[in-house]
């Protein structure tokens, strides 16, 4: 790197507060050599100093857009985080659809879309789940600061590692082969409209937004690259820009910053959130209930004490501070039970390698153990190895026949490779398993509970 760019502690100090004043972001002083790669990429012969003076200024503005391109972390693909795109596919979307029936109109929004694979993925599923699209008004915004993933998401045109979880349906159904690359369909591209925006920046918003408000907003791995005080204003953001009955999306171990007015509603694998209707307000007073779910923690299997803690903390999305007290528990004792939820931790914080290792000596001193293989499989199908991931997911079930979450997995892995038949078999069986079950007792150790479970199914089926 050029001298020029060692950023001294002042100026270190200005341009981590103009990203967390002016972005949200958080660039804390473990990331400095990040910043001076990125300043350095851009600077055009300006030193340090002249460049932190330069990006503060009114005339800087041109620079600081070329420095946050280079800056910001673009990694998206298709359809990432199957757990979501599960709850968008039987629960959340036809429940949008019924909503809007009557005036067939709907608005989603994607904020932090990167290069647009993930509202590509929200339009193709809407393509495929809504009968008759053409006659509905869809608004569908997609925002992002960086102006260079605009582009990219505008022209619609991906690599092989974009579909590196997708089934081939997909592509041979809405994209086209172009110059060694996939040219998105043009009624999907037509469905999306991207446009930059800051969601720290309130005339930004206001403007790319526009009135009336949303019935979908998903804004995942976006929070984890900011501060506290950004996870708070953009939460603000949306907690006002959604219709009510309307549905938050954020990423896994993200913390979304929700209140009364909202509640935590849990999927397999996910937790979304869901803006209160005043029916559902007046209902919760009438039966002096909080309106909010309370969420409990119960144990998967017994497991000696600490281990509850760990499992509050994942069911309230504190993955970081569910890690450091796992840690503690592994260093004290040897116990499958610990290892696979520092592989469900680990996984949920984006550090796949380790997770899997954490599975795989799980596995080691357990053998019939399924969270070992199943936790191992959820992590797999993130990284997009798919085949691997079926394995330990059979696995999973090959060691506990009546594992329920490995049933609901193999449900939704037929479902999304369209084995309809397959699929409603496993779906059965989860039900079969659950019956005479007790409505709260919790399956999953992150809050998912028997009669929640039950719900799902029973609105797939
Ligand atoms: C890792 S990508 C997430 C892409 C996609 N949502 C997903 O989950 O696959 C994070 C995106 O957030 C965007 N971003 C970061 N800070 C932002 C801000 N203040 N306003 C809008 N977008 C921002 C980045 O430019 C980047 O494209």
């Amino acid at each position: 790197m050029s001298k020029a760019f060692e950023l001294g502690e002042r100026e270190f100090q200005t341009l981590s507060g103009l990203l967390r004043d002016r972005f949200g972001l958080d660039y804390p002083l473990q990331k400095k050599v990040e910043l001076e790669k990125a300043c350095a990429s851009v600077s055009d012969g300006l030193d340090a100093a002249e460049f932190c003076c330069e990006v503060g200024s009114p005339s800087g503005e041109g620079l600081f857009q070329r420095f946050i391109n280079r800056l910001t972390v673009g990694e998206t693909y298709f359809f990432r985080i199957q757990a979501h795109f599960d709850a968008l596919k039987s629960v959340i979307l036809p429940g949008i659809f019924k909503k809007r029936a009557g005036e067939k109109r709907l608005r989603i929004w994607s904020a932090g879309c990167a290069t647009g694979e993930e509202p590509y993925s929200v339009a193709m599923l809407i393509l495929e789940t809504l009968p008759d699209p053409g006659g509905w008004e869809i608004e569908f915004l997609a925002t992002d600061v960086n102006t260079d993933f605009l582009s990219s998401a505008r022209r619609g045109r991906y690599r092989e590692w974009s579909f590196r979880k997708v089934d081939d349906y997909w592509r041979k159904k809405y994209f086209e082969p172009a110059d060694g690359e996939w040219q998105v369909a043009a009624d999907v591209r037509a469905m999306v409209k991207f446009v930059r925006a800051n969601l720290i920046d309130e005339r930004d918003n206001v403007v790319a937004v526009g009135p009336g408000s949303f019935d979908l907003i998903l804004c995942r791995n976006v929070f984890i690259y900011f501060g506290d005080e950004g996870i708070e204003r953009a939460s603000a953001l949306f907690r006002r820009y959604l219709a009510p009955g309307g549905w938050f999306v954020g990423g896994h171990a993200e913390p979304f910053v929700y209140d009364d007015g909202f509640e935590a509603v849990n999927f397999p694998g996910a937790f979304v959130y869901r803006k209160l209707t005043a029916e559902d307000v007046a209902a919760a007073k009438k039966r002096r209930l909080p309106a909010e779910r309370p969420r409990k923690a119960v144990r998967v299997r017994p497991a000696a004490g600490g281990v509850e803690r760990a499992d509050r903390l994942v069911a309230v999305g504190k993955d970081s501070r569910a890690l450091e007290q796992l840690t503690e528990l592994v260093a004290a004792r040897e116990d499958a039970e610990l290892y696979w939820r520092m592989g469900r931790v680990l996984g949920n914080l984006g550090r796949y390698e380790e997770g899997l290792e954490w599975c795989r000596r799980g596995a080691a001193l357990d053998k019939t153990n399924p969270y070992c293989y199943y936790i191992a499989a959820l992590i797999q199908e993130e990284m997009g190895k798919n085949d691997e991931a079926f394995d330990n997911l059979r696995r999973s079930l090959y060691v506990e026949k009546s594992f329920v979450l490995g049933h609901f997995s193999m449900a939704s892995y037929h479902r999304w490779r369209r084995d309809e038949e397959r699929a409603a078999r496993s779906y059965r069986n989860v039900l079969k398993l659950l019956d005479g079950r007790g409505e709260d007792e919790e399956i999953s150790g992150d809050g998912l509970t028997v009669g929640r479970l039950r719900e799902i199914v029973n609105q797939i089926l």
